[in-house]
């Protein structure tokens, strides 16, 4: 796809107006009406069309128009935030994708250039599709808009907006490009390779394999790889963009390449969706991506816990203990929660290397998350108010939902072990998904740290958001880039 910046709508196959709710013609949407001699509004009253948010119309061909087709595009009736403006810019693109149109103008009348950038980033998002494995597609079934341009007032501001935004849209692509791979293709070396192949944006990426993990005493991340013929992997990724020798920030990601659940073996039907059980190292790796790509000023690491969680004849056990880096020993009760296992060396390793500010982990760590939130919102489990709340006062600005959970200490003893220092799962499944968490805050040795649980999030089979197609949604990414940019980068 091909964006542009323009300062008139010329030559557009589908020329794009917003209409406020009310039937309220913006000025370009007044402008193509009058040229068309009223026909617009006429077509809006014959097509219940009110502006209401997300909806739209497409007027073809009307007389005194030099555009192809008139799109109406509803803008609500609230004001024109960054996240309405999103989604009236892919609604729009939503609108005719398929039309046999293959540019679209985007004339949304008194924007900022900032606005007009976001349009295109918005367009951008939405327009993400996996068709790799794809070797045959009916013609009507590819998108025709190869080119957007959007009206802006200021070519060069415009420009230089996009440019902060489009790095933030070619990581959230990375993310969800990662997220769809299939295990067979996507397993923890080749996870790792795509990762390594980051350096070209400037990035410091390190590799760990079993060896040096070994070294490390990592056994709770190597324990759940040891049924699995591919090694387990530790990612370690470096932006250095701030002052030298400041502290960094830390994301931490579970990225179990396919869990299986081991020898505590899920069910068949759905099993292919653990596939994307890698969703927070992904959002971890397109957040770096991100930073290195506008440039934060800010020092971070990402760190990502590689491993496939399979059964075989060298598959852990249920009731087998073992000694995590920090010293810690675990019972494992249930090989299929296995991503606290990972966790917790990943974490512990981030905290005893970096000396971090602040580390947050993100997870599709239970299936009891999507239980208590639905599929429309992630949790947030967090020992520190300052970190949680710029998590949540970032992500209400991009449109990922997150709800902030308890982590009450009365329910740490859950996890206590009758032969180990702690067993990985609580009693039964009350509270499934915060037992977990407890887990995890057990290996964060006192850091300021939150646990971001992404089961219901990291894919969409039935986004509300039209900047997210169906499939993976690489959820975190602008969330954790927009905390950074507002609460930790230097200004
Ligand atoms: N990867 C799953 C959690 C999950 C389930 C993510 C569904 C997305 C959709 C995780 O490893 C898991 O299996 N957790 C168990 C924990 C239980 C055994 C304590 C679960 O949620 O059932
Ligand atoms: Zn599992
Ligand atoms: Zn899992």
């Amino acid at each position: 796809m091909k964006f542009e910046f323009v300062t008139a709508a010329a030559d557009a196959d589908v020329l794009a107006v917003l209409v406020r709710d009310g039937r309220e013609f913006s000025a370009a949407a007044a402008a193509a009406d009058s040229a068309a001699g009223g026909s617009l509004k006429k077509a809006a009253g014959a097509g219940r069309f009110t502006g209401a948010s997300g909806s739209t119309l497409v007027v073809a061909a009307p007389a005194g128009v030099e555009a192809g087709s008139v799109l109406l595009v509803g803008a609500g009736k609230d004001a024109l935030d960054d996240i309405a403006l999103e989604n009236a810019a892919a609604a729009a693109y939503h609108a005719v994708k398929m039309s046999g149109a293959s540019t679209l103008t985007l004339d949304f009348s008194d924007l900022t250039p900032e606005q007009s950038a976001r349009a295109a980033f918005a367009v951008k998002l939405a327009a993400y599709r996996f068709d790799k494995y794809r070797t045959t597609q009916k013609p009507e079934k590819i998108p025709s808009i190869t080119t957007v341009r959007v009206v802006t007032s200021d070519l060069r501001a415009s420009e230089a907006a996009h440019d902060q935004l489009a790095a933030v849209a070619d990581a959230v692509e990375f993310a969800r490009d990662l997220v769809s791979e299939p295990a067979n293709v996507l397993y923890p070396a080749e996870f790792a390779r795509r990762v390594k192949a980051l350096e070209h944006l400037g990035l410091k990426v390190e590799i760990l394999g079993e060896a040096e993990m070994e070294k490390l005493g990592m056994h709770t991340l190597l324990g759940v790889g040891q049924g699995s013929r591919r090694e387990s992997q530790l990612a370690v990724i470096q932006w250095n963009g701030g002052a030298e020798g400041e502290q960094p920030v830390a994301f931490v990601g579970k990225g179990v390449c396919f869990d299986t659940g081991g020898i505590s073996i899920k069910p068949a039907e759905g099993m292919e969706d653990m596939k994307w059980d890698m969703g927070g190292a992904a959002a971890v790796a397109g957040l770096m991506h991100a930073l290195a790509g506008r440039k934060a000023k800010v020092n971070a690491v990402g760190v990502l816990g590689l491993v496939e969680n399979m059964p075989d004849g060298n598959a852990q056990r249920p009731g087998d203990v073992v000694v995590s880096m920090s010293g810690q020993t675990v019972e494992v009760i249930n090989t299929d929660a296995e991503g606290r296992l990972v966790l917790a060396d990943a974490l512990w390793y981030t905290q005893d290397r970096f000396k971090p500010k602040f580390m947050i982990d993100l997870a599709t760590l239970t299936g009891a998350m999507i239980v208590a939130l639905g599929l429309d919102y992630a949790g947030i489990f967090s020992n520190s108010d300052d970190v949680s709340n710029a998590i949540l006062d970032a992500s209400g600005k991009v449109g990922e939902n997150f709800w902030r959970m308890p982590i009450p200490q009365i329910y740490d003893k859950h996890i206590d072990s009758k032969i180990a220092d702690m067993k990985n799962m609580g009693n039964g499944r009350a509270g499934g998904s915060i037992t977990a968490a407890l887990f995890l805050q057990r290996f964060t040795n006192g850091v300021p740290w939150a646990h971001l649980d992404i089961a219901p999030t990291a894919w969409a089979n039935n986004s509300p958001r039209p900047t997210v197609p169906e499939g993976a949604v690489g959820f975190g990414v602008r969330t954790l880039d927009r905390m950074v940019a507002d609460a930790y980068e230097a200004k």
